[in-house]
C-alpha cells in the first residue's frame, strides 16, 4: 500500500510487504521508543487521540509515540466531552478535527465507526479498535512481538484461545499472520467461536486452520500462544458472560507440563487468563508486547503522515 495519507482501518488491507515495511521502520525506531534516543520527526505535526471507548495501553502508546517523536497530541476522552453528544455525524467530526491535526487515532465501541469518521476524514486515520471489528495498530504489534521472540514469522503454529467471537484483537491477527507459513489453532468453546466469515477467508486464502475447545491440545501444539479476554462488555446477557468467563486459564505449571518452551502473549488486560505466576517464565510475553505498541504505532504515525525519509529513518 502507498503509506503516505492512507488510513489504517483494517489489517485486510496489508500485503505481506506492508506488514514487513511495518516492521523495518518500528525496529528503527525502536531505540527511542526505548528512550535510548530522542527524536523530533515528528516536530510541528498534531495527532488527534479520540477515545471514546475505555482504553490505557492502546491510547497511551499511540500518545507517547507521538510525544517521543517529537509531535503534539490533542485529545478527547469519551463522547460525552464531545460534539457527538449532541448529535454530531461521524464523518463531520472527521472533517472537523482534520483542521487541527495531521493524523487522528480513534476507538470507539460500534464496528464500522471509525471507517465513518474516516469517510469525513482529509489527514489518515487510524482504527485504535472499533466494537467487536477491528484493532491494526494491535495485531501490528503483535506480529512485530512474534516475530522478536521466535526469531521468524514462518514455520510456526500459532494457537489463540478464549473470546474468539468478539475479540478484535483475534480478528485482526488472523488476516496479518495469513501472509506467512503458519497454522492457526483456535482454542474456544462453541459460545466463544472464530466468526464463520473469517475462517472462510483464512481458508479461502489457503490457511490451516484447527478449531478445538480442548485448551490441552491446543495449547500444547503452539509455538506462540495468545490468550484473550472474554469481551464483557459486549455480551448482551451478563449470565452467559459469568458462565465463560473463566473458560480458560494458563498458569505456570500447567506451561511447564504442558510445552515449557511456549511464547505466551495477550493483548491485556488480563482478568484471570494468565495467572501471575506465568509471568516468571522466559517466555512470558506479554508485558514485552506492550512495550513494543509504541515503536509499532511510531512506525505507524511516520508512514501515514509520510515523513520517514529525513532524519535517518529509512
Ligand atoms: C484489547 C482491546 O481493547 O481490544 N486491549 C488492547 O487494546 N490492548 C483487548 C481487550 O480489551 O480485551
Amino acid at each position: 500500500m502507498d503509506f503516505k495519507g492512507a488510513n489504517i482501518l483494517s489489517t485486510r488491507q496489508f500485503e505481506k510487504a506492508d506488514i514487513e515495511r511495518v516492521i523495518e521502520v518500528a525496529e528503527e525506531l525502536e531505540p527511542i521508543a526505548k528512550k535510548e534516543q530522542t527524536s523530533d520527526l515528528m516536530k510541528g505535526k498534531v495527532l488527534a487521540s479520540l477515545f471514546y471507548e475505555a482504553s490505557t495501553r492502546t491510547r497511551l502508546s499511540t500518545e507517547t509515540a507521538m510525544k517521543r517523536l517529537g509531535g503534539e497530541v490533542i485529545t478527547v476522552i469519551g463522547e460525552e466531552y464531545s460534539s457527538l453528544k449532541k448529535g454530531e455525524t461521524l464523518d463531520d467530526t472527521g472533517r472537523i478535527i482534520s483542521c487541527y491535526a495531521d493524523v487522528m487515532a480513534m476507538r470507539h465501541s460500534e464496528e464500522g465507526a471509525v471507517d465513518k469518521f474516516a469517510d469525513g476524514a482529509t489527514v489518515p486515520v487510524i482504527n485504535c479498535g472499533d466494537g467487536p471489528g477491528q484493532h491494526p495498530t494491535q495485531a501490528l504489534l503483535d506480529i512485530f512481538t512474534i516475530k522478536k521472540e521466535l526469531g521468524k514469522l514462518d514455520g510456526l503454529t500459532v494457537a489463540m484461545s478464549g473470546d474468539l467471537k468478539f475479540g478484535r484483537t483475534v480478528h485482526s491477527l488472523v488476516y496479518l499472520l495469513r501472509h506467512f507459513d503458519m497454522k492457526l489453532v483456535f482454542i474456544a468453546p462453541d459460545q466463544l467461536k472464530m466468526p464463520e466469515n473469517i475462517i472462510k477467508d483464512l481458508k479461502n486464502d489457503g490457511v490451516e486452520v484447527e478449531e478445538t475447545a480442548d485448551f490441552t491440545e491446543g495449547v500444547k501444539k503452539a509455538d506462540f500462544f495468545y490468550a484473550t479476554r472474554v469481551q464483557q462488555e459486549r455480551f448482551e446477557d451478563p449470565s452467559e458472560y459469568e458462565k465463560l468467563k473463566d473458560v480458560y486459564v494458563l498458569t505456570k505449571k500447567f506451561v511447564e507440563d504442558n510445552n515449557p518452551d511456549l511464547v505466551i502473549s495477550h493483548p491485556l488486560p488480563r482478568v484471570g487468563e494468565i495467572t501471575k505466576d506465568v509471568d516468571e517464565l522466559k517466555g512470558a510475553a506479554y508485558f514485552r508486547a506492550a512495550a513494543n505498541g509504541v515503536a509499532v504505532r511510531m512506525a505507524l504515525i511516520a508512514l501515514v503522515t509520510g515523513v520517514t525519509g529525513v532524519l535517518g529513518v529509512k
